[in-house]
């Protein structure tokens, strides 16, 4: 089937960015993407390009050159449903916060939901495609109840995981390293397989674009995130060792890097990885693996988590003991909130930990972060319940500008490693800085040399 019409129903980080590079590569197909959030598709729809609800560097060229051309953004999602070819579903599907599961496996009301929409709304055949990460076998449970309509009309699932780092997305559309499509083995499957693979083609050499069955696609995109965020806890977990050691994590992640068996990326030690999938999807992992009894496979994938949520404590722990064991009433600079630079996302941000295990013990925090808002940084404490929002509006204050952020604090905090930060007038901000200037760099980013000369006293992770 030549696809003409695309529907996406999710207008968030992998919806928004994803659509707009395909309608951008694919002038000859009609993009709408759909959302609830009347404010989002508001934003998405912006004359003014800086107001886009997702931050990615390249973003606003690619909607500006395809919006109101071949790529729309609405909140009728009936119609878009109802004329489109292929509809990928790229709603959020969170952590469940109740019942069974909790706190572990993947909330897919979402998901439901989209799939008894799409049910109803169809009235000739339809591929779906399912964007979202989700457990494996949820193609199935989308299948159930779209094939349950009972008005003859046919579905093919498609599993398509999108491998998008958020801050590169765009490049990462443009050139990636593989595009997965998962279908059935049918020869319906395959055709709508194919419809899939031509749509990616149009920029995607065909050597790049891996076909396999659902459950090896669904399964592939949890075990990338897997590997990967166990690498960031690999090298966390080396970097307390090479602090109480003499080494220095950045030669030994050089070092082993340069093996080729290894390879010298996502080595970075860190104050802890966040982000929505990492942590969501290592926790559905393990929720899966205990559902079949695999109690090995879960305890061994859950460390990772347990690593990752130690390093965001001890960083925490490190300041209030480097602070002489109280932090009470001091002024703690954060440079970052978001959960990696060039990014406004902050879920599962470190530094959110970070700031109340620090309220907790009474410190002030002011906070600048060149793309998070006050309301996204007071929602994100709010969300942890540790107290109230009167409370938490007490000890957090959010500076519009880095050198106010800084001014009178006892100690500064880096969680994000935006590049700006690297050109800052540290000079100007050790004068405004109360004595001894501390700096916690909890991403390696700044010059340990060139700070201490000024006066700081600077503490990097492992090392
Ligand atoms: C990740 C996957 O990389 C991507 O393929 C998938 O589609 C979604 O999840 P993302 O969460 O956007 O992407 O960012 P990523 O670059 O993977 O970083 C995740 C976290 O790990 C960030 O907090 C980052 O700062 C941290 N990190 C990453 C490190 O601490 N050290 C590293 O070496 C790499
Ligand atoms: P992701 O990082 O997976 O893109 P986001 O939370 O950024 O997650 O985006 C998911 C989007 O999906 C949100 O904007 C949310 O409003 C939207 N959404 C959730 N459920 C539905 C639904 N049933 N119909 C339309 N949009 C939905």
């Amino acid at each position: 089937m030549m696809i003409k019409n695309i529907c996406c129903i999710g207008a968030g980080y992998v919806g928004g960015p994803t659509m707009a590079v395909i309608a951008q590569k694919c002038p000859h197909i009609k993009v709408t993407v759909v959302d609830l959030n009347q404010d989002r598709i508001n934003a998405w729809n912006d004359s003014d390009l800086s107001k886009l609800p997702v931050y990615e560097p390249g973003l606003d060229k690619v909607v500006e050159e395809a919006r109101g051309r071949n790529l729309f953004f609405s909140t009728d999602v009936d119609q878009a449903i109802d004329e489109a070819e292929m509809i990928f579903i790229s709603v959020n599907t969170p952590t469940k916060t109740y019942g069974v599961g909790k706190g572990m496996a993947a909330d897919l009301k979402y998901i439901e939901l989209c799939a008894r929409q799409i049910a109803r709304v169809a009235k000739n055949d339809k591929i779906v495609v399912e964007k979202s990460t989700l457990p494996v076998r949820t193609a199935q449970a989308i299948k159930d109840i779209l094939d349950h309509t009972g008005n003859s009309v046919n579905f093919q699932i498609l599993s398509n995981p999108e491998f998008l780092a958020e801050g590169t997305a765009i490049e990462d559309l443009f050139s990636p390293d593989r595009v997965l499509i998962g279908g059935d083995t049918s020869s319906e499957g395959q055709k709508a397989i194919e419809s899939l693979v031509a749509v990616y083609a149009n920029w995607v050499s065909r050597d790049k674009i891996l076909t396999t069955n659902v459950w090896s696609s669904e399964l592939s995109k949890l075990t990338a995130n897997a590997f990967l965020a166990q690498r960031v806890s690999s090298i966390n977990a080396m970097s307390e060792l090479c602090e109480k050691t003499g080494a220095d994590v950045s030669e030994v992640a050089k070092a082993i890097g340069m093996d080729s068996r290894i390879g010298s990326k996502f080595l970075k030690a860190s104050v802890g990885f966040g982000g929505s999938c990492f942590q969501k999807d290592i926790l559905n992992l393990v929720y899966i693996a205990k559902s079949y009894g695999l109690n090995e496979v879960a305890d061994y994938w859950e460390q990772v988590i347990i690593m990752n949520d130690h390093q965001k404590r001890r960083f925490s722990k490190n300041i209030i003991s480097t602070l002489y064991n109280t932090v009470s009433g001091k002024k703690i600079a954060f440079l970052g909130w978001a959960f990696k630079k060039d990014t406004n996302d902050t879920r599962e941000s470190a530094a959110i930990y970070v700031a109340d295990d620090l309220i907790s013990e009474q410190a002030l925090v002011a906070v600048y972060d060149p793309q998070v808002q006050e309301t996204q940084i007071l929602s994100d404490l709010n969300y942890l319940e540790s107290r109230t929002e009167m409370e938490n509006k007490k000890y957090i204050h959010v500076a519009s500008n880095p050198y106010v952020a800084v001014e009178n604090s006892h100690a500064i905090a880096i969680l994000t490693e935006w590049d700006e930060f690297k050109d800052y007038d540290w000079q100007k901000i050790y004068d405004s800085m109360l004595k001894p200037a501390f700096i916690f760099d909890g991403r390696n980013l700044l010059n340990k040399e060139q700070l201490e000369n000024i006066g700081f006293v600077y503490q990097s992770i492992g090392s």
